[in-house]
């Protein structure tokens, strides 16, 4: 009976361990735009090729819908990224959080 109890534990913990290395895996908002934004745009939203888009950008006051737009379409010189919806919110997440 013990032995029935302790395999499911095994297969319990197996099973979270898999999981916690999924979600760490996952990319946070600054890895993906430092990977595919910041070669334009700078390591801190300076802007280089592509305009600054931090705080004190006139982008900075566009709406949600503007940036998804710009960021999946691109926009005149800017090509369209192909990226989920999961990691256009991250980035977007990422810009605005770290000037506030
Ligand atoms: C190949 C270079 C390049 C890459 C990569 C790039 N951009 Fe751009 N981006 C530009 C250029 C150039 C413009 C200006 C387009 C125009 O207005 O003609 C622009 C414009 C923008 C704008 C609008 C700025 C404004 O003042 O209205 C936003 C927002 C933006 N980019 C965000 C991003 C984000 C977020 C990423 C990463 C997912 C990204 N860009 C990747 C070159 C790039």
């Amino acid at each position: 009976m013990r032995y029935k109890y302790f395999i499911c534990f095994i297969i319990l913990f197996i099973f979270s361990a898999c999981s916690q290395t999924t979600s760490q895996a996952d990319p946070t908002g600054e890895e993906i735009y430092l990977a595919r934004c910041a070669a334009c745009h700078g390591d801190k939203l300076e802007g280089k090729v592509g305009p600054k888009i931090g705080k004190d950008s006139s982008a900075w006051d566009m709406p949600n819908s503007y940036w998804i737009q710009t960021i999946t379409m691109g926009k005149g010189s800017m090509p369209g990224q192909t990226l989920t919806d999961e990691e256009v919110y991250l980035i977007m997440e990422y810009i605005r959080e770290g000037e506030k």
